[in-house]
């Protein structure tokens, strides 16, 4: 007779337990930028709310501020490192294909031997390790799980693109996910849709640099800035709605909304369309930190509880969207 297998299963809930956050070292504002494009910083201003950006000096990798957003996170969350079960990274700013950069990063803070894998996801990134993390943790597959969004983007801007270069900032940020007793993290509601894969994206292979004989530049960042705003906005508020119908609550439940950090107007336009109560604080990072892709998030997410302590333990709707075109939501309990 075949034996009946064992089939792991973990905690009835999960919830964010602790975040970290680390940001370039470097202030960089609109005027210190805007030569090379034949912008201003009336214009940058006006068009995406970005005042200054924070960026990495030379000699800041990636790795160095996933570490230190990690190390923060799980201090925040009352545990050790040895603890951890999984390493979950998402970022598009690591320097090789492969290893990971989870896996440095965990022999960095001291969790080997923890699984540890990339997650490319762009923008969505957060919300994507948060997904799984959640799944993790439910499922038994770990405890703790340590979820990073970590960009050095300034290594993929360049200086005279006028398409995405402007907006791009360098950072990380770090959630430990662990057992709940109660719900802490709603169903997500993600996706991608590839039919739209040149809307932002690199602008060459590596293979056609490795090629160009010198004639072709490194890849660098760019995008169809208004066919990006266009779907951010039109489809991205559905999804937050869908996020927030999947959680069973309503807008007005919420304490907080933090969408990802790509551009001010589209988060007025999402507070707009969610009819989102007066009540509800809304994550403005960008104008001080530029957009960080994967970090964007946890990186909002962290600053709004250091200047409103008084969200801890409310509702937050999370939204992050990018690069595929790939997209994720979920509602959380803030740690
Ligand atoms: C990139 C973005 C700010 C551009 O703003 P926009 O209002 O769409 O700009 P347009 O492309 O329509 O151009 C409008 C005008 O500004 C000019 N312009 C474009 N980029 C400019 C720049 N960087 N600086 C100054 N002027 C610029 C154009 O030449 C055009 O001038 P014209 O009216 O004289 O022809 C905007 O499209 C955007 O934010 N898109 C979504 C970005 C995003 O969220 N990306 C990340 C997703 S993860």
């Amino acid at each position: 007779m075949t034996p009946t297998l064992a089939q792991s299963s973990g905690s009835p809930g999960s919830r964010i337990l602790g975040l970290g956050a680390a940001r370039g070292e470097l202030i960089v504002s609109n005027h210190d930028i805007v030569g090379p494009i034949d912008s201003s910083d009336e214009w940058i201003q006006k068009r995406t709310g970005v005042i200054e950006r924070r960026r990495a000096g030379a000699d800041t990798t990636v790795v160095d501020l996933a570490q230190a957003a990690s190390l923060e996170a799980i201090e925040n969350a009352g545990i050790r490192p040895d603890q951890i079960g999984g390493v979950l990274v998402s970022t598009i700013s690591n320097s090789v294909p492969t290893p990971s950069l989870a896996a440095l990063l965990t022999d960095r803070i001291g969790a080997t031997p923890a699984p540890a894998y990339d997650i490319s996801a762009a923008c969505a990134g957060y919300t994507y390790g948060i997904a799984q993390a959640d799944a993790f943790v439910r499922g038994g597959l770990a405890e703790y799980v340590l979820v990073v969004g970590a960009e050095k983007l300034s290594d993929f801007a360049k200086p005279t693109d006028r398409t995405i270069s402007f907006l791009l900032g360098d950072g990380a940020g770090a959630a430990v996910v662990g057992p709940s007793d109660t719900p802490g993290i709603a169903p997500t509601v993600w996706g991608s849709d590839g039919s739209k894969w040149d809307a932002i994206g690199m602008d060459s292979t590596i293979a056609a640099y490795r090629d160009g004989a010198g004639e072709v530049a490194w890849p660098t960042l760019r995008q169809e800035g208004q066919t990006v705003f266009r779907w951010a906005v039109w489809e991205m508020a559905k999804v937050a709605q869908q996020a927030l119908d999947a959680a069973g609550v309503s807008s007005a439940d919420l304490a907080a909304f933090i969408p990802h950090q790509a551009n001010m107007r589209i988060i007025d336009e999402f507070a707009k369309q969610l009819r989102l109560p007066d009540g509800v604080v809304v994550a403005r990072d960008i104008a001080r930190t530029g957009n960080t892709s994967a970090a964007s998030i946890p990186l909002a997410t962290h600053a709004l509880l250091a200047e409103h302590p008084e969200l801890h333990g409310g509702l937050a709707l999370q939204i992050g969207f990018g690069a595929g075109l790939v997209f994720g939501a979920q509602v959380v309990v803030l740690p």
